[in-house]
């Protein structure tokens, strides 16, 4: 399920009832991931809902597997090809996205180079027996992959462990104290992720914006992992709010589809949510998302932003675009399969008490 629409116009709203009344009265669990502080309201106003915040006291490594064994083309050679994409992101530099968020621009690679770092993740995994079923305690981190590293003899890769000690050590040779990001990201995930409560919320607002990919990243792993490895007995919910700045890290659109994709199969739905369509429009991944989709919902936007999408989706009739246009505040189109519907998002007095005014 899809959710976008401009800032303002009841997006999170829409996303609580759904998380309130799916629990209550669809007898679902909700999974949110949420970098805003709307966890902790959920968490206020529900009772059987627990928010945990995550920060930098945390560590998440990125050598976590997340696909499992059934993964088309094989676990191992995704998970590769994902770890690979992490370390080149984290040793890229600071800079923007174009709309003005700090991000990783990765780092460039010359063509090639990026096979060393393949190999390297692919040896450290053989040297640890690493499977889809090693826990998360019994992982290697990215200090294992700096010996992997330096032991294959080769100029491009001792270039790899370098800048790896440089981040990790902020050293070529010491490696008795660690730099912030070696503290953040060398070492076995520290953070505790239990799926017991029937809403669970993962709040990640202190988590600097530079770094939060990782850290969805690390916790769409999480969540696929307890998904498939669960007693089931409910379906879930998957939400996640304000999509679109994680995922310009393909990373992240990837893992988001690798669980979009195989999600019905273990019951679980997710919901995306962002301001434009963009992220569902522009990248392929994107795409895959948004053609995926059961539902999409579309409160108030510009016009141009409203015609792109209803080129996009030959069911919304010039109407229906004219009402996502002059939508109010809670109010939206809903699209779902092959109709189209004007939606009033109604709330109950208590739940009006604890979802609007934020
Ligand atoms: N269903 C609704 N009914 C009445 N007012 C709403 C509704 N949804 C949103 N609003 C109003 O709009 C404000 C912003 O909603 P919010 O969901 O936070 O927007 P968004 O997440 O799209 O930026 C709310 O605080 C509330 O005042
Ligand atoms: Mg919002």
């Amino acid at each position: 399920m899809i959710i976008a629409g401009a800032s303002g116009y009841g997006k999170t709203v829409l996303l609580n009832l759904l998380a309130e009344r799916a629990a209550s009265i669809g007898g679902m669990q909700v999974i949110g991931i949420d970098a805003f502080a709307n966890g902790l309201r959920v968490e206020r106003a529900i009772q059987d809902c627990t928010c945990y915040k995550v920060g930098l006291e945390h560590t998440v490594n990125i050598l976590d597997v997340i696909f499992g064994w059934e993964t088309e083309g094989g676990w191992e050679n995704n998970q590769i090809l994902h770890v690979v994409a992490q370390v080149v992101m984290l040793l890229g530099e600071p800079g923007e996205s174009a709309d003005g968020k700090k991000r990783f621009i990765p780092m460039k690679l010359e063509s090639g180079e990026r096979g060393v770092l393949a190999l390297a993740v692919k040896r450290l995994y053989q040297q640890y027996g690493v499977t889809p079923d090693t826990p998360v305690a019994a992982m290697p981190t990215l200090t294992g992959l700096i010996h992997v590293l330096e032991a294959m003899g080769d100029p491009v890769a001792d270039t790899f462990a370098r800048r790896l000690r440089y981040l990790i050590y902020g050293s070529s040779t010491e490696q008795g104290e660690k730099t912030p990001d070696g503290v953040a990201f060398d070492g076995c995930t520290t953070i505790d992720w239990r799926f017991e409560d029937t809403i669970v919320y993962y709040d990640f607002k202190t988590v600097p914006e530079i770094l939060l990919p990782f850290f969805y990243l690390q916790a769409l792993a999480a969540v696929w992992r307890y998904v498939r490895t669960r007693r089931v007995t409910r379906d879930i919910f998957l939400m996640i709010d304000e999509f679109g700045y994680a995922s310009q890290v393909e990373a992240v659109a990837n893992a988001a589809w690798v669980i979009a994709k195989t999600a019905r199969k273990y019951r679980l739905g997710m919901v995306l949510v962002d301001q434009t369509m963009r992220p569902f429009l522009d990248t392929p991944t994107g795409r895959q998302l948004h053609a995926n989709a059961a539902a999409h919902f579309f409160f108030h936007m510009q016009d141009v932003e409203a015609q792109d999408v209803a080129r996009a989706m030959s069911v919304i009739t010039p109407r229906a675009l004219q009402f996502v246009i002059d939508a109010e505040p809670g109010q939206c189109l809903g699209v779902i399969r092959k109709d189209a519907y004007e939606i009033n998002v109604e709330c109950h007095p208590l739940e009006a008490s604890a979802f609007l005014n934020s």
